[in-house]
């Protein structure tokens, strides 16, 4: 399978069609992004970091029941995928306190959320992404009532697939973002699940090995997303 016509070009990643109208192919590039892109800056080694990363994570949800648009690695820094038509919509589950849920309510970081904060937000850059709740969803035909529930449901259901996952190789899943897009009447997990997208901290130290170290400006970005992929297993070279 080749590159066709570039699709779309995101903050990390840019999609391309495909001789198959219904599979897209993503190139994750080295690009890393904050503060709804105010911070830009090309990380050696993070596309293909986060394309392998994230095709093991969507092959572990896929085994385990949730239906995603994953189908195959390509190459180091690119998957084919289902193209989706995808919702506007970013879904966030909190099972510690931290980043922005701290500063909106003044909660503590660190605090043990139980049971988990499921929280949904506008994905809109220049809006910086505002939180919006479920009659902003239907009200402006972002997604059906069906489709609402379906996400808290599949949201719920990564949340404990991955946080045993990442417990097992001595991991604190401390929150993460997903998006969720339509193929043929049916919700899929879509985009990506990588460190960019979730906060992972050591179940020991507490040390942040995800992008809150790229906003911080605490270096060793990509050396923390590659322990993490060698604590978990996933192959990188
Ligand atoms: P927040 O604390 O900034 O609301 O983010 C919660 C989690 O979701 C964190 O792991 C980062 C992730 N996230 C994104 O990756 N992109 C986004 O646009 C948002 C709002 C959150
Ligand atoms: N994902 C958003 C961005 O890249 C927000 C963030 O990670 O700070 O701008």
């Amino acid at each position: 399978m080749k590159r066709g016509e570039h699709l779309y070009t995101g903050k990390a990643k840019s999609a391309y069609l495909t001789e198959d109208p219904d599979k897209i192919i993503l190139h994750f590039r080295d690009d890393t992004s904050a503060f709804d892109g105010e911070k830009i800056e090309q990380l050696a080694r993070k596309g293909t970091t986060n394309n392998k990363f994230n095709a093991f994570i969507m092959q572990k949800l896929e085994a385990a029941g949730v239906h995603t648009h994953f189908i195959e690695l390509l190459t180091n820094e690119e998957s084919v995928v289902r193209r989706l038509d995808m919702l506007p919509i970013e879904c966030v589950i909190r099972n510690i306190a931290a980043g922005s849920i701290c500063k909106r309510l003044g909660i503590k970081e660190g605090i043990d959320l139980d049971p988990p904060i499921f929280e949904f937000f506008l994905k809109n850059d220049s809006l910086h992404d505002p939180m919006i709740n479920e009659s902003h969803i239907v009200g402006f035909g972002w997604a059906s009532e069906q489709e609402i529930e379906d996400m808290k449901i599949l949201t719920a259901r990564v949340n404990r697939i991955l946080l045993k996952l990442f417990a097992d190789a001595n991991l604190l899943l401390v929150d993460f973002k997903i998006e969720f897009g339509r193929f043929n009447g049916q919700l899929l997990l879509g985009d990506e699940f990588t460190p960019d997208g979730c906060r992972l901290w050591d179940a020991n130290t507490r040390e942040k090995l995800d992008k809150d170290r790229f906003r911080r400006g605490m270096g060793g970005v990509v050396e923390a997303y590659e322990e993490v992929a060698h604590r978990l297993g996933v192959e990188l070279d």
